[in-house]
């Protein structure tokens, strides 16, 4: 049997992100049928407008998204919105419609006690103009997030492991009924 395909796109390009942290710990809470991904590459995408052509960047974003039956995204909040890189590259879906119909997982993580929070609903909005499938679980969002992690730097919070496995089981679920149902 096919493996089920998802991606994690992480809105940091730090290399010591929390956020990337994040993504990389859900890679425990999928089952063995999934093959999990953290895309790499949001640094390679130019700035969008209509009429530029793709770059190589763009080509291998919009690629991942296309073969993958689901997405995880998590962001930081940046001055209460999503970093201009993630909102840059999800731009250069809405023309060629990518994520339409594409089931997906909203998260957002902050050391602040919002979550993020602005950043999430503001992710949300985009999600939603680009036609994603969601449901009202399919958004999460970590507050205090520093406080967390251990001196391992793993996310050992069981809340949020608990928050984390309700992503992972419900964007399944999602994925799923695409499947059925088309
Ligand atoms: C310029 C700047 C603006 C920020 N604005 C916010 C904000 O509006 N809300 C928030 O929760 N955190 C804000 N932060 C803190 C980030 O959430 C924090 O740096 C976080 O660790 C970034 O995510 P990362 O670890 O995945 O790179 C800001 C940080 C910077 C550097």
């Amino acid at each position: 049997m096919k493996p089920i395909r998802i991606i994690g796109i992480s809105g940091s390009l730090r290399s010591d992100s929390t956020n990337t942290l994040v993504l990389k710990t859900l890679a425990k809470c999928f089952p063995e049928n999934v093959d999990y991904q953290i895309f790499d590459g949001l640094d390679k995408i130019p700035h969008f407008r209509p009429g530029l052509s793709e770059n190589e960047g763009v080509i291998k974003f919009k690629m991942a998204i296309q073969h993958a039956d689901g997405i995880v995204i998590c962001t930081p909040e940046y001055a209460f919105g999503i970093p201009g890189t993630l909102k840059n590259a999800l731009d250069w879906t809405v023309a060629t419609g990518d994520l339409n119909e594409k089931p997906v997982a909203a998260i957002s993580s902050s050391p602040l006690n919002t979550g993020g929070d602005k950043a999430l609903a503001a992710l949300l909005l985009t999600l939603t103009a680009l036609g994603t499938k969601k449901n009202q679980q399919s958004a999460y969002s970590i507050p205090n997030v520093n406080l967390k992690i251990n001196a391992l730097r793993q996310l050992d919070d069981e809340l949020t492991q608990t928050g984390l496995q309700a992503q992972c089981d419900n964007l399944l679920e999602i994925i799923g009924n695409v499947k059925l149902n088309g």
